[in-house]
């Protein structure tokens, strides 16, 4: 077993020396985070950025979120302001990612944010990813460690799967803690919600006033529109529960019986647990065989509604 995965690392202190130098050097590693396992490379080096959208098969019009320790220097790549300033002291670091406006003097490479004149930025708070954040001094360029569109990776293992050798360093941290891609918030103007996640609207809302973007209007996230986070299957959703299907049935809540072929997302209806088990519970399903997923529906409230974007998403 040990030899096949011979490129999953446990975190200790020489795998961390080992993985700044190959950074430092323009290389791309797999970091865990708390949202999901990412593709890291230098986010200042054009060299490692293009790596990165290579191992993807990532368009290039579909830019990157640059990661960050903390807010130190982060002017001289961004222009901060005062919305960014009190979420920041709120919630990071953590899963949340900001859209600012990119300074002119900005290190970041045009082709990680393509070419666009604003930056997602992020401060994740899983600790190896941190780690590795404070013994550099250049920020991550980190998508999702998975094909463009596919389904995100939750674990070590899943970016195996996903890349197999083609990435020589991944570090395993475990299994993600919260399972689905950091909420997007575009503070560049009225500020908005691009991508919905664990930290909510509503939560938000306790600090300043935010819209949730909405699908028809003018997107500014090109990678948003297409379908994603798919696992190659026809997804059905908000189906009523049919306990003949022999295809897989995605549940959530307490009224499922156990059959074979459901998987229940929370059995005690915890949107927090169903999100951390979304990815994990579909690619489960599709490396088990099963030809279609139906999806019972799940209530679209708090981190309910991160959960049906995905879904809906995958289901396109
Ligand atoms: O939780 C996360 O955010 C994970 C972990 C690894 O940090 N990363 C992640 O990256 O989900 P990725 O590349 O899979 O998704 C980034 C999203 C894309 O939908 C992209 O279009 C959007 O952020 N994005 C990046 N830069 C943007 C910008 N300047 N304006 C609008 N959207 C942007
Ligand atoms: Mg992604």
């Amino acid at each position: 077993m040990k030899s096949s995965y011979s490129n999953i690392f446990s975190f200790n202190k020489k795998i961390l020396k080992k993985t700044v130098k190959f950074l430092m050097q323009g290389n791309i590693a797999s970091l865990p985070t708390e949202t999901v396992y990412g593709l890291a490379g230098n986010a200042y080096s054009k060299k490692a950025v293009k790596k990165i959208y290579n191992l993807k098969k990532r368009p290039k019009k579909n830019p990157l979120i640059i990661h960050y320790y903390n807010i130190n220097k982060l002017d001289k790549d961004v222009e901060l302001n005062d919305n960014f300033f009190k979420l920041y002291k709120k919630f990071c670091p953590g899963p949340i990612t900001f859209i600012l406006k990119k300074t002119k003097s900005s290190k970041i490479s045009a082709l990680a944010t393509a070419n666009l004149k604003t930056v997602a930025i992020r401060f994740p708070s899983q600790k190896i990813i941190r780690a590795v954040l404070k013994r550099i001094n250049f920020p991550l360029a980190m998508p999702s460690a998975n094909k463009s569109s596919a389904l995100s990776p939750v674990s070590a293992f899943d970016v195996f799967e996903e890349f197999k050798k083609k990435v020589s360093i991944i570090i395993n941290g475990g299994y993600s803690r919260i399972g689905i891609e950091s909420t997007v918030l575009d503070l560049t103007g009225k500020p908005k919600i691009l991508r919905p996640g664990i930290i909510t609207n509503n939560e938000i809302k306790k600090y300043l006033k935010v819209s949730l973007s909405k699908r028809k209007s003018k997107i500014k996230s090109p990678g948003m529109l297409k379908k994603h986070y798919s696992p190659g299957l026809p997804i059905i959703r908000n189906i009523k529960l049919k306990y003949n299907t022999k295809d897989a049935f995605i549940v959530f809540g307490k009224k499922f019986k156990n059959r074979s072929n459901f998987f229940n997302l929370s059995k005690k209806a915890d949107l927090n647990e169903a999100a951390a088990n979304l990815y994990r519970t579909m690619r489960k399903i599709k490396n088990m065989g099963y030809k279609k997923i139906y999806v019972s529906k799940i209530p679209n409230v708090g981190s309910g509604i991160a959960i049906n974007d995905r879904l809906k998403r995958a289901s396109k």
